[in-house]
């Protein structure tokens, strides 16, 4: 993922703030909630945005790690959503450098809306980072975007099977694999279409 991604978001961030953080959860999810964890659980938001999910997640009882390296948007998500279950952390794919070894064995990471930003080269070292992060039984969802980017802000299209080929070499075996709309009307007009993966860690 390159620094015009980041660059992008950060000019865009006064815009983009108040739009993520009024996406309906239930519905955004609805492709995968019943594969979310049910128990209290560590849970790592990779790309988190605004916090909106985070803070979500933290109130049902799981303790969150919200990573986001565009700096407007994690101060806005530590302004909107002050919940001491949030744990906010400024790194990026696919190295994040700043989750040390003990913050490994989340239960869940979930990469909403990130992943078309890396190229396939990126995305086969962040597979590799990710399943580490994994405990083992843990699980991994991603939200894939297909169609065009935003302006300012690159994707890779890539394909599916890339992505389930490079995780099944790193011992995440596919649990789901659904395509969806957008929820936002503004990219379903663009004609910007997701498909849901949700793999497990041996
Ligand atoms: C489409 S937004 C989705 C935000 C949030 N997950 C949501 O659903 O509202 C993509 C997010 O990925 C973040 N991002 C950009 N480059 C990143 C990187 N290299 N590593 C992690 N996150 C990144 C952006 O800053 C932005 O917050």
């Amino acid at each position: 993922m390159s620094d015009e991604v980041i660059a992008g978001y950060s000019a865009a961030a006064p815009g983009l703030i108040a739009r993520y953080d009024a996406i309906s959860v239930e519905e955004m999810f609805a492709p995968v909630a019943d594969l979310l964890p049910s128990a209290p659980s560590r849970i790592a938001d990779i790309g988190a945005g605004t916090g909106r999910d985070a803070a979500w997640l933290a109130s049902l009882g799981h303790s969150v790690t919200a990573v986001e390296p565009v700096a407007a948007l994690r101060e806005a998500g530590q302004t909107l959503h002050p919940d001491p279950g949030i744990c906010w952390v400024d790194s990026r794919l696919p190295d994040l450098a700043a989750l040390a070894g003990d913050e490994a064995g989340f239960d869940l990471v979930q990469l909403i809306g990130v992943w078309q930003h890396l190229d396939d080269g990126q995305r086969d070292s962040a597979i590799r980072r990710l399943a580490d992060l994994i405990a083992p039984g843990g699980r991994l969802i991603l939200s894939y975007r297909h169609g065009p980017a935003s302006p300012g802000r690159p994707v890779h299209a890539g394909t599916v099977e890339h992505t389930i080929d490079g995780a099944a070499a790193n011992a995440l075996t596919l649990l789901r694999r659904r395509a969806a709309d957008s929820v936002q009307a503004v990219n379903r007009a663009a004609g910007v279409h997701w498909t849901w993966l949700v793999f497990e860690r041996v």
